[in-house]
């Protein structure tokens, strides 16, 4: 079902008892002002996944994963498996995120099999698209977005795709300040939104939640957010203090 989403990527951040207290923090301020029609995801490293899905009021408050192993488990050193994330209480994974893209070579390949082993074990995959600055120079954003899709959350069956939120992530406005204007950001995430009801149908398209992220702030959020294909954000910096983090969850 279609709705708005705020999920925080703290990325590797905080240290164990600052990702509880700063998960206590946004949960307390969710329970005392948070909108309540708006879905609160905090995305945190492995390490502080159940100790953070204990310190919050999980009725308000989702946790999610970064990233997953690619295999459901065995002889992988080093590799946090689904099951493991679902033990801890999180409900969402994000998936494919520019970072993980580019520093840890993730490919296509490697994520349908994250997604798939994300959904057969009942949690929900943020799916993370969007393009660097050249393809963004060059005119050629659309093209490159739409080949990630095809290559990954287009080979799912509708009843799989309708399951998962995909997130934009423009790769020149993530931790730069440079945020996409409003516009830009609209007109791609419609440009998927078509996408999805010409691979699908309207119906499909009209259900997915789409967030935009990328230097989103209490400064931007209520402009992004009054777009009509925007369906709330994939927050990182400003995530990691409470108080923004509460600001672009009421920016609504
Ligand atoms: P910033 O909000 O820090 O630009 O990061 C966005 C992001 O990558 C969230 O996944």
């Amino acid at each position: 079902m279609r709705k708005k989403i705020v999920a925080g990527n703290w990325k590797c951040n905080t240290t164990l008892a600052e990702g509880i207290a700063l998960a206590k923090q946004v949960s307390n301020l969710v329970a005392e002002k948070g909108a309540k029609d708006v879905v609160v995801v905090l995305g945190t490293p492995f390490t502080h996944l159940a100790s953070v899905a204990t310190a919050v009021d999980l009725s308000r408050v989702s946790v999610s994963a970064q990233n997953c192993a690619a295999e459901a488990k065995g002889a992988f050193t080093g590799e946090v498996s689904v099951s493991m994330i679902q033990s801890t209480g999180a409900t969402y994974v994000i998936l494919g995120h520019s970072e993980r893209r580019e520093y840890y070579h993730e490919t296509s390949e490697t994520l349908n099999k994250k997604v798939a082993l994300t959904l057969a074990q009942g949690l929900t995959p943020i799916y993370c698209c969007g393009e660097a600055l050249a393809i963004r120079e060059a005119g050629t954003e659309n093209a490159f977005v739409k080949k990630q899709l095809e290559e990954t959350v287009f080979n799912l069956s509708a009843e799989d795709f309708g399951k998962i939120v995909i997130a934009y992530e423009p790769i020149w406005a993530i931790g730069t300040g440079r945020t996409a204007s409003s516009q830009q950001a609209q007109d791609m995430l419609s440009f998927i939104r078509q996408l999805i009801a010409k691979k699908y149908n309207q119906n499909i398209a009209a259900e997915c939640s789409i967030l935009y992220g990328g230097s989103c702030s209490p400064a931007n959020a209520q402009e992004l957010f009054s777009q009509p294909d925007i369906d709330g954000g994939l927050i990182g910096g400003a995530s990691l203090k409470a108080d923004d983090f509460l600001a672009i969850i009421n920016a609504y």
